[in-house]
C-alpha cells in the first residue's frame, strides 16, 4: 500500500458519517428534505404518489381501508395489471426498443430482450399458461433459476391473473413439495439444468423427485431447455418443451386481464419459528405501487439507467428489486445467472463495466466476500458508470460498508442500506440517498411515511442510545395482506405482540431487534426469534431440526446461528445420538445430508457436533444462547444457571477439535 492509499484508508476509517455527493443530488428522483413532513402531514393519502407511478384500469375509490385491521386493504375499488404496467405501457410510450433484460449466463452467453420482445415473449407464455388450463387464481409454481424464462414466466402469470409462487431453485425437492402443496398449486414451470461454477446442474431430477411428493395431480409441467445436449433427459408425459409450446403461441396476443388491487399478484413462502415455511401474501396494486416507488425514491431509478441487483429472483429481493420495481420504471435490469467467482473473482466487475451498469443493489456478505478476495479485481475495471450502490439482506459491518464505498464506489456513490423483509414487500428503513447522511453500520431513519419505531419490551417508544425492538405503528401499501389460508397465523406471527385489540391499535412486529440514535437512525442487530440470517437468507433453525432430528440415531438436536465471517452467521447443529449410537462420521453425515435434502445446500451445516447432552435451564429448556456463543467463539458467561454446566466444556472442546 502508498502512502496516499494508508493516508486514505485511515482517513476513512475514522470517519463515521458522510454527505451523498453533489453531484448525485443534483441529478437524484427525491432530493427535497420535505417529503418527510409532507408524508407524515398527508398520511395515508401521501400514498397516492406511489400508486400515480403505475397505470390503472380503473382508478381506486379509496387509499386505505382499515375497517377490518390488520386486514388492511390498499387503492380499493381500483383495478389495473401488474404485466402491462411492466411492459405496454413503456412500448406504447415509444419504449419499444429499449432493453429490458439483459441476460448474462455463467459461460459468458448474453441474451438482451428489448421491452417489444419481452412483450411478445410474455404474451407467448401467457397463451401457453392458458392452452394447458391455467385460469384467473390458479397458483402456478416457477421452480427455475436466473433464467430470463423466470421473469418471462411470472409476467405471463401476472397478465392472466395467475399467482405465482417461485421456489428458489436452490432449494430441495422436498421443499418444492412442501410449497406446492401448502399452495395447492397444479401447474409448475421448471428447467432441465443450469451451470453452477461451470458445471451443468440437474434441475429437473430434483424437480421430478419433488412432484412424487405432491399429494393432489399436476396437470402440467413445462421444462425449460437450458442446457441443450449438456444433459440428457426425457420429458414424462404431462411434460412439455416451453420452445415448443411458445413457438405455437409466437405472435399471440393476450389482453392483460384488469385486477382488483387486493387481487393476488404473488405467493413468496419464507421461515419462520415455527417448522412450516410461511406463504405470504402480496398483492397486485399495494405491492406494485410501493416497489415502484422505492425504486425510484432509494435505488434512483430512471429508464434511462442499467440497473442491476444481483440477488437471485427465487427470494423477494430478487422480485421486487430485479423484476417488478425496476420494470415498472421502464429501466433496463441485469440480470446473471452465476457466481461472482466464475471463472475468477472478477465477474461482477466486468459485467459492470461491459453493460455500464449505473446501480448496483448487492447483499453484505457478497460484499465481505469481495473485501477478503482483494481491491485488485475491481481495479482491473473501469466502474465510474456506477452512481448508487445498494445493500440488503443482513447488518453490514462499518467495515465492509467503507470498503464498498471506497472501492467500487470510488468514493462517489452514495450507498443505501436498506432493511426489509419478504413481509414488507419493499423498503421500509434507509436512507434517502439524494438527502440524508450516511452512517455506515445503521440503516437510517425509516423512509417517508413508514412509522417504524423502536420500542421496549412493554411497547413503549425508547430514547437515544438504546436498544429495543423495531415495530411500525402503520400500515402501508407493499405490506402482505395475511398468510396463506391462515389468517389466525398471520395475526399471532406479526400482530399479537404489541397490539391492542380493544382500542384498535395494531402495530407490526418485524422480529427485529434494534438501536436508535440522537438523530432517529436506526441501527438493526438481528433477528430476535429462532430464525438464522445464511449470507442474507433467512432459514429457520426449527425447520433443520426437525431434518436433523429426523435421522435415525439421533435423539435430539439444537441448531443455533454462529457468527461467520462471509456469511454473516453460519448453521451448527448440536446433536444428542441416541443410546445404541455413536456421533460417529456417518452419523454425522447422515445429519448433513438430511438437511441437504430438506431445504438446500444453502443451510448446509457448518458443523455437526455430537454430545451425550445439551445445556439445559433447570426447567429444561436449551440454552441455545450459550450454543451460540460456543458456535461464535465468544467468552462463555455465566453457566450456574444450568443443570448440567459440565457439558458446556466438553461442548467447548469438541468445536475447538472440529
Ligand atoms: C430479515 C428479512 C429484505 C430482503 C432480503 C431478506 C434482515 C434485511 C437488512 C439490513 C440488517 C437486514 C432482517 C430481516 N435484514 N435487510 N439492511 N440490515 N438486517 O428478506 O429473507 O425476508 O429476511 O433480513 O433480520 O428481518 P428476508
Amino acid at each position: 500500500m502508498s502512502q496516499d492509499e494508508a493516508n486514505l484508508e485511515a482517513r476513512l476509517e475514522g470517519q463515521a458519517a458522510f454527505e451523498p455527493p453533489e453531484s448525485f443530488v443534483e441529478q437524484a428522483n427525491v432530493s427535497d428534505p420535505g417529503i418527510y413532513d409532507e408524508f407524515e402531514e398527508n398520511w395515508p393519502d401521501c400514498w397516492e404518489r406511489a400508486a400515480d407511478l403505475l397505470s390503472w384500469d380503473e382508478p381506486y375509490d379509496t387509499v386505505l381501508e382499515d375497517d377490518d385491521a390488520p386486514f388492511y386493504e390498499w387503492f380499493t375499488g381500483g383495478e389495473l395489471n401488474a404485466s402491462y404496467n411492466c411492459l405496454d405501457r413503456h412500448v406504447e410510450d415509444g419504449a419499444k426498443n429499449r432493453a429490458a433484460i439483459k441476460w448474462e449466463g455463467e459461460l459468458g452467453e448474453t441474451r438482451t430482450y428489448t421491452y417489444g420482445e419481452l412483450l411478445n415473449e410474455v404474451e407467448a407464455f401467457a397463451a401457453t399458461l392458458r392452452d394447458l388450463g391455467v385460469e384467473e387464481d390458479d397458483v402456478v409454481t416457477l421452480y427455475m433459476p436466473m433464467i430470463p424464462e423466470l421473469p418471462i414466466a411470472m409476467l405471463a402469470c401476472a397478465r392472466i391473473g395467475a399467482p405465482h409462487s417461485v421456489v428458489f431453485a436452490g432449494f430441495s425437492a422436498d421443499a418444492l413439495a412442501t410449497r406446492m402443496n401448502s399452495a395447492d398449486s397444479e401447474y409448475l414451470v421448471t428447467c432441465d439444468g443450469y451451470y453452477r461454477r461451470g458445471d451443468a446442474l440437474d434441475h429437473i431430477e430434483k424437480a421430478n423427485e419433488g412432484l412424487a411428493d405432491v399429494d393432489h395431480d399436476v396437470s402440467d409441467v413445462v421444462v425449460v431447455d437450458r442446457l441443450g445436449d449438456a444433459l440428457e433427459h426425457s420429458l414424462a408425459d404431462n411434460q412439455c418443451d416451453y420452445d415448443e409450446l411458445v413457438e405455437a403461441n409466437a405472435g399471440a396476443s393476450v389482453e392483460p386481464v384488469s385486477r382488483d388491487a387486493e387481487d393476488m399478484l404473488f405467493l413468496m413462502y419464507t421461515s419462520g419459528t415455527t417448522g412450516k415455511p410461511k406463504g405470504v401474501k402480496h398483492t397486485t396494486g399495494g405491492y406494485l405501487a410501493y416497489t415502484a416507488w422505492t425504486s425510484h425514491s432509494v435505488l434512483d431509478i430512471e429508464p434511462e439507467d442499467t440497473y442491476w441487483c444481483s440477488a437471485d429472483i427465487g427470494w423477494i429481493t430478487g422480485h421486487s428489486y430485479i423484476v417488478y420495481g425496476p420494470l415498472a420504471l421502464g429501466t433496463t435490469t441485469v440480470m446473471y445467472e452465476g457466481t461472482p467467482d466464475y471463472p475468477e473473482k472478477d465477474r461482477l466487475w466486468e459485467i459492470v463495466e461491459k453493460n455500464s451498469v449505473d446501480i448496483f443493489y448487492t447483499a453484505p456478505t457478497a460484499i465481505r466476500a469481495f473485501m477478503k478476495w482483494g481491491s485488485q479485481y475491481p481495479e482491473e475495471y473501469d466502474l465510474s458508470s456506477l452512481r448508487l450502490l445498494g445493500t440488503v439482506g443482513e447488518p453490514i459491518n462499518p467495515r465492509a460498508w467503507k470498503w464498498y464505498y471506497k472501492h467500487i464506489g470510488d468514493e462517489a456513490c452514495p450507498i443505501v442500506d436498506t432493511w426489509w423483509q419478504t413481509e414488507t414487500g419493499g423498503m421500509m428503513i434507509t436512507t434517502l440517498p439524494g438527502i440524508n447522511t450516511m452512517k455506515p453500520g445503521s440503516a437510517g431513519p425509516p423512509l417517508p411515511g413508514i412509522d417504524a419505531q423502536v420500542v421496549d419490551a412493554n411497547g413503549d417508544e425508547i430514547g437515544a442510545g438504546e436498544a429495543g425492538y423495531v415495530t411500525v405503528q402503520n400500515p402501508w401499501p407493499g405490506m402482505l395482506r395475511t398468510l396463506y389460508n391462515n389468517d389466525e397465523r398471520f395475526i399471532s406471527e406479526y400482530w399479537a405482540e404489541y397490539s391492542d385489540e380493544e382500542t384498535d391499535e395494531w402495530v407490526y412486529f418485524p422480529e427485529d431487534g434494534a438501536k436508535l440514535d440522537e438523530d432517529g437512525y436506526i441501527t438493526i442487530l438481528g433477528r430476535v426469534d429462532d430464525v438464522i440470517n445464511v449470507s442474507g437468507h433467512r432459514l429457520g433453525t426449527m425447520e433443520i431440526e426437525s431434518a436433523v432430528v429426523g435421522v435415525e440415531g439421533v435423539a435430539e438436536a439444537a441448531v443455533v446461528g454462529g457468527d461467520h465471517d462471509v456469511k454473516g452467521e453460519a448453521v451448527y447443529v448440536y446433536a444428542i445420538p441416541e443410546d445404541d449410537y455413536d456421533g460417529d462420521d456417518e452419523l454425522q453425515e447422515r445429519a448433513v445430508e438430511a438437511v441437504l435434502d430438506s431445504i438446500g445446500p444453502i443451510a448446509k451445516p457448518e458443523d455437526v457436533i455430537f454430545t451425550p447432552e445439551l445445556p439445559k435451564t433447570r426447567s429444561g429448556k436449551i440454552m441455545r444462547r450459550l450454543l451460540e456463543d460456543i458456535a461464535s467463539g465468544n467468552e462463555l458467561g455465566n453457566t450456574s444457571t444450568l443443570r448440567n454446566p459440565d457439558v458446556v466444556d466438553d461442548i467447548a472442546e469438541q468445536v475447538g477439535e472440529n
